[in-house]
């Protein structure tokens, strides 16, 4: 007899037992696993959100024009690239384009069926796979955390639908050459989805999109959760060449998936504006030094990611879920084991906790000794 689908376990439902325990902690606990923006939007985007009378209407699939006429601004503002309207389509939030990305593929392509994904990445890639039946494989990384394309066995390239690749990178801070990718989808005839969803939060020098490679056999997925601290309000877009957005978008208006009017309205407001981007970005470079200073003093090594408001931490004795554990119950802190992401003997921190929430956490755990 086939063996049933079981749902498989959410990764942070896994941290459960231990958040309580860092809820014991005299001050409670500072959460720092999940990725979740704690800082306001822009309070013009609040505005429109109120603003835009479009309640009462479904709105369109694919954006409002004037959303997309926003995301494509900002692509050209932000990256020096040319897309038109038509290259461009909204999605609510981008991880449901990421996970039910697959499936839309398959049907394109019924002789494919394997996704290639990052070893070490935001889990959603390897999922979005595993939801459609088809094969999650996994492209190894190098020892600063690249792909490496050159492994990827000829085999399996030809029965690619897609390859995903994210940089600046969840969970490791990397900072990934987007061109290498954009030529190996294309001499392989597999279509290169980028997410670049931390691209506005780098360290060493500007954010880079796929699409300055240009648009063919590439798509760039953008979130405005991240951006412009909107992760409440599900709104991202997706852009790039021009035969894929559209199929994709057609069958995304079959499945219904709409981003709500007010989001819309709200969501190109956001793209217009840079401001409030330095400001966010100067937040998180603060919080990152502050914990890495702990850590330090803490005697554990946390190297300075390239991007992402993520640290990367190696755990003592590469016991990822011990680390956790003690930095839980001494320290009332909760990160994120690798193995979330597919790696062993590292933790994730992310800096998503208000800047004195973040001094705090600093205080607990530099009183520690690894
Ligand atoms: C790499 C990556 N991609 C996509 C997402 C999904 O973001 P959203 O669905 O809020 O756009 C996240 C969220 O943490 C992420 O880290």
């Amino acid at each position: 007899m086939v063996e049933p689908f079981q749902p498989p376990p959410y990764p942070y439902d896994r941290l459960d037992p231990l958040e309580a325990v860092a809820a014991a902690h005299e001050g409670g606990v500072v959460d720092l696993s999940v990725g979740t923006p704690c800082d306001p939007p822009p309070p013009a985007v609040v505005v429109a959100l109120g603003a835009s009378g479009t309640e009462a209407g479904y709105p369109t699939s694919i954006g409002s024009a004037s959303l997309r006429a926003a995301a494509t601004d900002w692509l050209r503002r932000r990256f020096g690239v040319d897309a038109g309207v038509t290259d461009v389509a909204a999605c609510v939030g981008t991880k449901e384009f990421v996970a039910s990305l697959p499936q839309l593929l398959r049907l394109r392509r019924p002789d494919r069926d394997t996704v290639l994904y990052p070893a070490v990445s935001y889990p959603t890639y390897a999922m979005g796979a595993v939801l459609a039946g088809c094969r999650a494989v996994p492209v190894t990384v190098d020892g600063g955390w690249h792909v490496d394309l050159g492994s990827v066995a000829e085999a399996d390239a030809e029965r690619a639908l897609c390859l995903w690749v994210n940089t600046p990178a969840n969970p490791t801070g990397a900072v990934d050459d987007l061109g290498t990718a954009a030529a190996w989808g294309r001499a392989h005839g597999v279509p290169v989805f980028s997410d670049e969803c931390y691209v506005e939060f780098t360290w060493k020098g500007p954010g880079h999109t796929i699409l300055e490679t240009g648009l063919d056999g590439v798509v760039a997925v953008h979130s405005l959760s991240k951006r412009s601290n909107m992760a409440g309000l599900r709104a991202g877009f997706y852009a790039g060449d021009a035969e894929l957005v559209h199929y994709l978008s057609e069958l995304r208006k079959h499945a219904g998936l709409m981003v709500p009017g007010p989001v819309q309205l709200a969501a190109g407001v956001a793209l217009e504006d840079d401001e409030h981007v330095d400001v966010q970005r100067d937040r998180y470079r603060e919080r990152l030094a502050v914990l890495r200073d702990a850590f330090d003093v803490a005697g554990v090594d946390a190297p300075a990611p390239e991007g992402t408001f993520y640290l990367w931490v190696p755990a003592p004795e590469g016991d990822a879920w011990g680390f956790t554990e003690r930095l839980a119950k001494e320290a009332g802190v909760l990160v994120s084991p690798g193995d979330f992401y597919g790696s062993d003997g590292y933790v994730r921190v992310a800096a998503v906790q208000p800047t004195a929430r973040i001094d705090q956490a600093a205080r607990r755990i530099e009183a520690l000794t690894f």
